[in-house]
Order: C-alpha cells, then sequence, then structure tokens
C-alpha cells in the first residue's frame, strides 16, 4: 500500500523496531472528529502460539476491545487509525520515541529519546497473582489439578481460577472475625477442592489455628480426602461420612456449603443458624424445591411456561428468599457472582455476617417481605423457613 511518505516513513520505523524486537508499545490519542467514541488505541507486542503479533486495545467510552495482528496486518490498520480517527500516535521503543502528527492530511514526524527503555512483556495472558499458587503443594497433584512440576494441567485451568477466586472472597471475609482459633464445617465437601485450599490458605498463609470438618454423604470421597490430608500433614482438617443435616454444629464460627445440591445448601443454612456461627458462605446449587411450588405462580405463566425463565425465576426466588431468612435470623446478606458465568452458571454466593438479634420492627418489616414474596410466587412452603421452625 501507498502512504503519504512521512506515514511511510514512520510506519517503516515500526516494522524495523518490531524485526529487531525494540518496540515497546505504540499509542493513538488525540482522537479527531471521525474516531466516534474511540478515544485511544494502544498496541503491544506479543507472543500467541508461538507467533508474534500486535495486539490491539481499543479504548471506547464505555468498553475495550482487544484484537491481535500480524505484524503485516497492523500496519494498514494503524495507517487508518492515524489517517481517520487520531491527529497523534507515537511508537516507544527501547532507544527512542517516534511521534507522528496529523493536520487534516498532512502529517508530521519527530524523533524524541526513549521514554520507556525496558524490555516489553510478550507474554499473551500476563501472570496474575494469586493467592493459592500452585507450586509445591502435594495435594493439588492429588486431587487431579497439578502435574509433579506443579504446573495447573489444561483441564484443570477453570477449577483452579475458581478456587482461587473463592478463596480471594473467604480470606476477606474471614479476617473479619476476631477470633483467632476458627472451628469451620465445609457441608457437602465432595472431592475437597475447596476445603483443601482454604484450610492452606487459613493455617499456612495467615496463620490461624483451624479446625476444619469436611461433612460428605460419600464414603469414598470421604476416605480419599481423609488420606490426602494426612500426607498434606494438615492436622486440623478431616472429613467425616453422614448427611449435613446430621451434623452436629455446636460451636462452629463458619459454616460452608459449595454447590451443595437443593435443600441440602437450606440443611447448611438452617445448622449455621441454630448454632449462631459468625459466618456463612453458601453457593447454591439447584432450586428444585422452589421450581415445583412456583408451577402454580398465578399471572406469571406467560413467562414460566417457559423451562428456562422457570429455571432462571426459581433461583432468584430460592435464593432471595434464603438471603431474607438470613437476615431474618439476626445476619446482614450479601448475594453477588463470585465468578464469571462463562466458568460455572453456579456462580451466586450468598453470604451471611452475624449481627445479633433484630429490633421488633425490622423482624416485622423482614417477615412481611417473605410473606408477600410466597403469596407472589404461590410458594405454599419453603424449606429452610420450614427448618428454622416457620410454616
Ligand atoms: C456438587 S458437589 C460440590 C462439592 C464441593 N463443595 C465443591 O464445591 O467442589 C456436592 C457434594 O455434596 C454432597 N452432598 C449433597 N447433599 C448432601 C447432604 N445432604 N449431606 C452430605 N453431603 C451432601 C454430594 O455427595 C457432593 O459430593
Amino acid at each position: 500500500m501507498k502512504y503519504n511518505a512521512v506515514l511511510g516513513e514512520w510506519l517503516a520505523t515500526l516494522g524495523k523496531a518490531v524485526v529487531a524486537g525494540r518496540l515497546v508499545k505504540v499509542v493513538c490519542s488525540k482522537p479527531g472528529p471521525l474516531a466516534g467514541d474511540l478515544k485511544s488505541v494502544d498496541v503491544r507486542p506479543i507472543i500467541v502460539k508461538r507467533a508474534l503479533k500486535l495486539s490491539f486495545t481499543f479504548h471506547h467510552k464505555t468498553r475495550d476491545v482487544v484484537k491481535n495482528y500480524s505484524p503485516e496486518e497492523s500496519e494498514g490498520v494503524l495507517a487508518r487509525l492515524v489517517s481517520e480517527s487520531f491527529m497523534a500516535a507515537r511508537i516507544f521503543t527501547m532507544d527512542a520515541d517516534w511521534l507522528l502528527l496529523r493536520r487534516e492530511k498532512q502529517f508530521s514526524a519527530l524523533k524524541e529519546a526513549a521514554t520507556q527503555t525496558a524490555a516489553p512483556n510478550l507474554t499473551h495472558d500476563r501472570p496474575k497473582q494469586r493467592l493459592i499458587e500452585s507450586g509445591g503443594k502435594a495435594y493439588l497433584q492429588a486431587l487431579g489439578l497439578t502435574d509433579a512440576s506443579g504446573q495447573v494441567l489444561k483441564s484443570a485451568q477453570d477449577k483452579f481460577r475458581q478456587i482461587n477466586k473463592y478463596i480471594e472472597i473467604v480470606d476477606g471475609l474471614v479476617k473479619a472475625l476476631p477470633q483467632k482459633s476458627l472451628k469451620i464445617a465445609d457441608m457437602g465437601s465432595g472431592k475437597g477442592y475447596l476445603t483443601f485450599a482454604l484450610y492452606d490458605h487459613l493455617v499456612n498463609t495467615l496463620g490461624r489455628t483451624v479446625e476444619m470438618v469436611g461433612v460428605e454423604f460419600r464414603p469414598e470421597l470421604v476416605m480419599l480426602c481423609n488420606d490426602i490430608a494426612t500426607a498434606a500433614g494438615f492436622k486440623g482438617l478431616r472429613f467425616v461420612q453422614g448427611t449435613i443435616a446430621d451434623y452436629d454444629c455446636a460451636g462452629v464460627d463458619v459454616v460452608i456449603a459449595l454447590h451443595a445440591c437443593d435443600t441440602a445448601t437450606d440443611d447448611a443454612l438452617a445448622k449455621a443458624i441454630k448454632a449462631g456461627a459468625g459466618l456463612v458462605v453458601v453457593a447454591p446449587c439447584c432450586h428444585k424445591q422452589v421450581r415445583r411450588e412456583m408451577g402454580k405462580a398465578e399471572g406469571l405463566e406467560f413467562m414460566l411456561q417457559y423451562g428456562t425463565y422457570m429455571e432462571r425465576m426459581a433461583e432468584m426466588v430460592t435464593d432471595g428468599l434464603r438471603a431474607k431468612l438470613l437476615e431474618l435470623s439476626g445476619y446482614e446478606t450479601n448475594l453477588f457472582e463470585f465468578i464469571s458465568d462463562a466458568h460455572t452458571p453456579k456462580n451466586v454466593m450468598i453470604v451471611g455476617t452475624r449481627k445479633g438479634p433484630l429490633k421488633e420492627n425490622e423482624r416485622a418489616r423482614i417477615e412481611g417481605e417473605i410473606a408477600g414474596a410466597k403469596a407472589r410466587f404461590g410458594i405454599a412452603a419453603l424449606a429452610l423457613e420450614k427448618m428454622l421452625g416457620g410454616r
């Protein structure tokens, strides 16, 4: 493609810097009248699948869009950006900065002393600081998440991300609990991915004294997890076989239930509330109990006739009411997505922090809200409410 001479020379400088591995970045700034909502563009060299690319981040007013181009394609993309959308652009190399300015169709260029001399980081995904590191943790390998060298297996990337996100959240919540020594029950602990990671973080990173029990009704998982805990030297961690409903929670400070199926989440919430646990963290799973009841919701047939909407509504109604029942029991509650739904659709977390008894007028207000919601959605009985001794 034939460019204006000044622009052509500026692009050639860029090409040489790319080939020599001296390019740090390019920034297009000063948007012109044709830029629309595009505010600026940053370009940096990266390696994708062993090939050198230039990664363009288009900063729009309300979002960023990232696109990767080969060095050859990048020349044309940059030429268009500086000819149509931007009045200025700067190539930062480790040797010099090359400024390009445009006034209508006239370009001028200027060489300036290098302002960025550090070699660029060519990794595609910049490494993230994680609370649980993968290296040197035998339990992660025993659980099938890492290889012998401590690398997270490709198939376990999502799970590992989920574990770290969960630890990040619980880390902040547990730090707010005053007692140094904590009794924790993990209800429906399954294969124990999150149980091990939390114990490891609390004991080995935060230095807390922890007595943690994973409650699980599948005996083979209980046996496996106890073996891994022993091999890891996690003295305060054990797993017991049984149901959540039968587990004695007396004296427990923290109750956790992650993806405990259907009303098993309610069992865990009821146990936490009755034991007066200071912190309860649940990520509910399926919502069959309320779903069955909601089939009778009058006036909502126009959307609840569709399975997808019925599913979503059952989830929102169940978890909204669970949070309300926690409030009624003296907990301050929060409900949020703890991880992107790209990783798991079961991504809602309910957190309750114990505050103590409610004033009578607060109690009446919350009871009214619960009764109103039940009537609106045609729910005669709510599992958690019944467990707590209500209707
Ligand atoms: C989906 S898995 C989640 C495991 C783990 N919490 C996690 O997030 O990786 C749910 C586990 O809870 C167990 N479970 C479900 N209901 C239970 C109950 N009422 N009592 C004990 N365990 C239960 C199941 O056997 C299963 O292992």
